[in-house]
């Protein structure tokens, strides 16, 4: 069966987009291509290739694929892929997400890294592999004193849009300070609520997301890193997902959800309705295995 045009095109598009970040020119991302552009630079025939492929794929591989998952008690984190790709975490509400963030912020703060969390859930705040943190007030001015150490900025008094304000502010001081080199240390930044920050097709409008959406695409030739973690899977950028490679995806029943996992996860997507609270499957570079952790602090 042979794809259709727009799905081709579309795809095209996404995958020259994506080499624009990957190859750090996300302002060009913002650009349209046009169709004979993609056709020149070979995007087309990737394109077609891969759909066809994927098709026959889809009903050959995946489905006949009927394995179990491996399952381990020792959580997969790859400190320096995350340093590169950062990582993300999704799934339903209450299902471990932030537990599992905090094993995998204590592994990069005892690897030396300086991890600053943006949180409004509180959870932050105690049972935490940070000690101290810092509560954002709404009205006023504050100053804070930069110092490169683990922190957790608790959002919980600020209201979406000024929460929204505050993080782009945040990643844009970072980002100047790591470009003109006062910071030369590995800094990661955890996003909660990350659908807030970074919703679908915030990386192609770059003007209005800016400064999050510059970090998160740039920041690690500057040695920034991040991790980002949301109960929407659907609703957060794709490309941003994709530019992730360690993955870890809980529960979740939302038929777009399931839909979309299984563009990551092919078969076992459906295997993500029956995950119990501390349980994830994590998927990197073509690995899958199911993860079962103890609670933070257990
Ligand atoms: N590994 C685990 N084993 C047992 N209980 C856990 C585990 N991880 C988390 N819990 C419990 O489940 C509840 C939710 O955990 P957590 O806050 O990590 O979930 P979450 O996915 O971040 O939730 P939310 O979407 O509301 O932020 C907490 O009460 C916590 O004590
Ligand atoms: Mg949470």
């Amino acid at each position: 069966m042979f794809p259709k045009s727009e799905e081709v095109i579309e795809l095209a598009k996404e995958k020259w987009r994506y080499d624009q970040i990957r190859f750090g020119n996300p302002k060009l991302a913002e650009i349209e291509p046009e169709y004979e552009e993609l056709l020149e630079s070979g995007y087309i025939t990737m394109a077609i290739n891969e759909l066809m492929y994927s098709e026959k794929r889809k009903y050959a591989e995946w489905l006949e694929n009927t394995e179990e998952l491996e399952m381990v008690h020792e959580i997969p984190f790859d400190i320096e892929e995350a340093l590169k790709t950062g990582f993300c975490i999704l799934g339903n509400k209450g299902t471990g997400k932030t537990n599992l963030a905090k094993w995998l912020v204590k592994k990069l703060i005892d690897h030396g890294v300086a991890v600053y969390v943006l949180d409004s859930s509180q959870a932050w705040l105690s049972n935490s592999p940070i000690s101290e943190h810092i509560t954002v007030q709404p009205y006023g001015t504050q100053h804070f004193q930069w110092q490169p150490k683990p922190l957790v900025f608790d959002l919980s008094l600020l209201n979406i849009r000024d929460k929204i304000r505050f993080t782009n502010l945040f990643c844009r001081t970072l980002l100047q300070g790591h470009i003109q080199g006062y910071i030369n240390d590995w800094e990661f930044v955890v996003f909660e609520e990350a659908h807030l920050i970074f919703p679908s097709g915030s990386l192609r409008g770059l003007k209005r997301y800016g400064d999050a959406v510059a970090f998160a695409t740039v920041g690690r030739n500057y040695k920034l890193s991040f991790g980002f973690i949301t109960q929407f899977p659907a609703n957060v950028d794709k490309l941003l997902v994709k530019l992730t490679v360690q993955r870890y995806l809980f529960q979740t029943w939302e038929p777009n959800d399931i839909r979309y996992m299984r563009r990551l996860l092919g078969k076992h997507a459906e295997e993500l309705k029956s995950l119990e609270v501390g349980e994830c499957v994590y998927q990197a570079k073509g690995e899958i295995k199911k993860v079962v952790f103890p609670e933070y602090g257990a």
